[in-house]
């Protein structure tokens, strides 16, 4: 039990009596620097001397020996382990801290909000253990803390890598204002089935630009130095493989030859530790029979002895023991001693490093060194986090770091550049602002909080900004909106389809009325702009979110073909955390604008964008589907070898071969003329440059941004079948009406390449294909060849 009081400005915290009476930490008052903090170095270990683990001006890795030379068995294997505060029943978390038995502590509500809690965690490691190790505290900052940004799939859509520098740079400074030294992101697992529920946590299907958004968000974390105050540690996650869940199914099972994995899987998690971040979070999925957290070939094969990744690698939560139900292990002891040979450094809740790895040593079943390796790559990290020299965060800065304005600006921004326009009929949008009567309609019209998606951390519902505040706040004095739900999220009689963190009576309680949607089609019927904000709720995608099918929840369909019915242009807003098979909409109604879950300040990005204050530049990165039997669905998949043989072509007999919306696909407010593409020579050296250029001119009437992709195609590659289209460069250009500009593309011929089934880099001589084009399935080719 709990007990919180604020007496006079002092927050007291009594941790009474758990389960078993236990009183774990009675610590009460601020907590202050320790006097040792004060003379500029802290005597972690009280004899008084300035040892060389507790001199900062010495190099981290002397650091890191001097510290392992003195630690006992027990100490080494206290830092693989991470608790999860809130979950972990047995709360003597004092007793375990001064014994150095915690390396790390998983968020919990409890810890994070303000940082007084984790600093009296600390203040126990610290001044309590022996050696005075400190503690990390890792959360999940996916896309914002307090203030929260739109999806990672939402913001890929920006086409602009840098974006996500930005976002996380403000998600870092809000987290560790609050004592989180760690974020568990980003998440960098391609995905290609809508069904997973986690492409939403990702960046779509394109593996050369998820390695620029992995990058960059990792800049935006770790910024150029982990150690600053409000910059957190990165942490590349889910190593790897996790997104080819088959079936789509959450944890499933994952079957992926080298080659794709090379090509497809590994690229985002290069780029991230190529840039400098400092951890690496092991998958829950088996990756080709073995799973991903006892996968020696990519955990140490690749990570390690190919890419030299110097910091640790923390299992997903329970991963370890779960190696028992995959079927690998036996017991605890056996699935600890094949996760931390593989190179899982960490483990995250489950016990089995704990209760095993010291008999396991002792025994010689392992040897010491491999722990001694794994406790080097944690402290290594610490120090270099400076967890060492500034172990405790100050606790005055959460008073005025989140939702600054330049946060809350950035947020708005972000949604109104991830945001897809997939449809605009007749110039339905924008909507003009002098429009009297606007109906708006559907189950998201009102609602904030599905906005932010999953994951979205600590953000307060209140502070989140519904799309019909944001359209209000677009109006006029004497402009009307009236906005209906038109039907409920999802029905009763479907508690089938409740997830676990639903609370039942949101939606029982709320069914959709006899006359509800017949209602709304009556006020859309009177309305000069109708408006229909349909999609999904926040947590039918995320972890464990996944879908069967990829259709509306409840009876959102019947409320769109009922407006659409009245035969009023209908401009729908999809609010969504996956690619949707909808054709229906595509048919009927007149504009769709895919929002996304947009964060926090979606309501205002998204009405930014519906009435024309900013122009829709957003450009989807991964492909719509017309059904669900068509997927997995992706543009840049091998060639069959009967394309176009006759009659056998290999396309479906009762429905669509082609996407409802491909990849790289978005609309603007106005239109563009793609030229043709001219190559400055035809054949290239293979370490030439290949230089490619084409007009690009702004038809319509208005201005807009254009985004120029550049695609190639390999026509023959002896490693293996290469895409039909690869993506390897794009620029986003705006231009006025009227007005043509060339874009420049200057790729090196070693560019072209592919990794073999081995992880080399490949280029071969050959004939190749190139694009400028609007999305992944328009354009013409034009050919090059790459001599030797
Ligand atoms: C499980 C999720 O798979 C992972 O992404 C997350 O970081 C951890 N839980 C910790 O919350």
């Amino acid at each position: 039990m709990k007990h919180f009081l604020t007496v006079a400005g002092l927050l007291v915290f009594a941790f009474v009596a758990s389960a078993s009476g236990t009183i774990s930490i009675y610590h009460a008052g601020p907590s202050s620097p320790s006097a040792s903090t004060r003379q500029g170095w802290i005597d972690l270990n009280k004899n008084g001397r300035k040892d060389v683990y507790e001199d900062s001006s010495r190099p981290v890795a002397r650091r890191v020996n001097d510290l392992l030379k003195r630690m006992t068995l027990g100490e080494k294997i206290g830092q693989l382990w991470q608790v999860n505060y809130d979950t972990t029943p047995d709360k003597t978390f004092a007793e375990k801290l001064k014994r150095g038995e915690i390396s790390s502590f998983l968020d919990g509500s409890t810890l994070i909000e303000t940082p007084v809690m984790r600093n009296k965690l600390q203040h126990i490691a610290v001044e309590q253990s022996r050696l005075g190790i400190p503690l990390i505290l890792g959360h999940d900052v996916i896309h914002g803390f307090r203030t929260v940004f739109p999806i990672p799939l939402a913001q890929a859509c920006a086409w602009e890598p840098d974006l996500f520098e930005r976002t996380q740079t403000i998600a870092a400074r809000e987290a560790s204002a609050a004592g989180v030294d760690w974020t568990f992101a980003p998440m960098v697992d391609l995905a290609r089935d809508p069904r997973w529920g986690r492409i939403a946590e990702g960046f779509g299907e394109d593996p050369w630009l998820g390695a620029l958004d992995a990058a960059a968000s990792v800049r935006g974390f770790q910024g150029t130095n982990a150690a600053d105050p409000d910059r957190v540690v990165a942490c590349l996650k889910h190593y790897v493989g996790y997104g080819a869940a088959e079936g789509g199914r959450d944890y499933n099972t994952t079957e992926i030859s080298e080659f794709t994995l090379r090509n497809f899987y590994l690229p985002q998690f290069k780029a991230g530790v190529d840039v400098g971040a400092w951890t690496v979070m092991s998958a829950f999925n088996d990756l080709s029979g073995m799973p991903a957290s006892a996968n020696r070939h990519t955990l140490t094969e690749i990570l390690r002895d190919e890419w030299h990744f110097p910091g640790y690698v923390i299992s997903d939560w329970d991963a370890v023991n779960e190696l028992i139900p995959h079927g690998l292990a036996a017991n605890p002891a056996e699935a600890a001693r094949l996760a931390i040979t593989a190179g899982v450094d960490m483990e995250m809740v489950s016990t089995t490093y704990p209760d095993t790895l010291a008999q396991q040593v002792k025994t010689g079943k392992i040897p010491l060194s491999v722990v001694d390796e794994a406790v080097r790559r944690v402290l290594t990290v610490k120090f270099e986090k400076g967890l060492f020299d500034h172990p405790y965060v100050d606790e005055t800065r959460c008073q005025t770091a989140y939702l600054r304005p330049d946060a809350i600006a950035q947020a708005r921004e972000a949604a109104a550049k991830s945001s897809v326009l997939l449809k605009n009929e007749n110039g339905a949008l924008p909507v003009s602002k002098a429009t009297k009567r606007i109906a708006l309609i559907g189950p998201l019209a009102q609602d904030a909080e599905d906005l932010v998606g999953s994951w979205a951390s600590r953000f307060h519902a209140g502070e989140v900004v519904s799309l019909a505040d944001g359209i209000r706040a677009k109006l006029p004095a004497g402009a009307q909106l009236t906005v209906v739900r038109g039907c409920s999220i999802i029905e009763p009689g479907a508690e089938y389809l409740l997830r676990h963190s639903d609370d039942p009576g949101k939606i029982t309680g709320h069914p959709t009325g006899s006359n509800e949607i017949a209602e709304a089609a009556a006020l859309a019927k009177g309305a000069d702009a109708v408006i229909l904000a349909l999609g999904e709720p926040r947590n039918w995608s995320g972890e464990d979110g996944s879908r069967s099918t990829l259709d509306f929840p409840g009876r959102q369909q019947e409320l769109f073909d009922a407006v659409a019915a009245t035969g009023k242009p209908v401009i729908v807003v999809l609010f969504n955390g996956r690619p949707l098979a909808v054709p229906e909409l595509q048919k009927k109604a007149a504009a769709i604008l895919e929002a996304w879950f947009p964060g926090g300040e979606g309501g205002n990005g998204v009405a930014d964008v519906l009435f024309g204050d900013v122009d829709p530049s957003g450009r989807l990165t991964t492909t719509f589907p017309n059904n669900v039997g068509q997927v997995p669905f992706y543009y840049n998949h091998a060639n069959t070898g009967r394309p176009g043989f006759g009659e056998y072509k290999g396309t479906y007999i009762d429905g669509p071969t082609v996407p409802l919306y491909p990849f790289g696909f978005g609309l603007a407010y106005t239109t563009f003329e793609f030229g043709k593409v001219q190559l400055e020579a035809s054949k290239v050296k293979m370490d030439g440059m290949v230089s490619a250029r084409a007009q690009i001119k702004n038809t319509g009437g208005r201005t807009g941004a254009a985004v120029a992709e550049l695609y190639i195609r390999d026509l023959a590659c002896s490693a293996g079948a290469r895409p039909v289209r690869e993506l390897k460069g794009f620029q986003k250009i705006r231009l006025q009406p009227g007005e043509s500009r060339d874009v420049e593309f200057k790729l090196s011929a070693h560019d072209l390449g592919c990794y073999d089934a081995k992880g080399n880099w490949l280029v071969e001589p050959g004939k190749y294909q190139l694009w400028i084009a609007q999305d992944s399935v328009s354009g013409e080719p034009v050919e090059f060849e790459v001599n030797k």
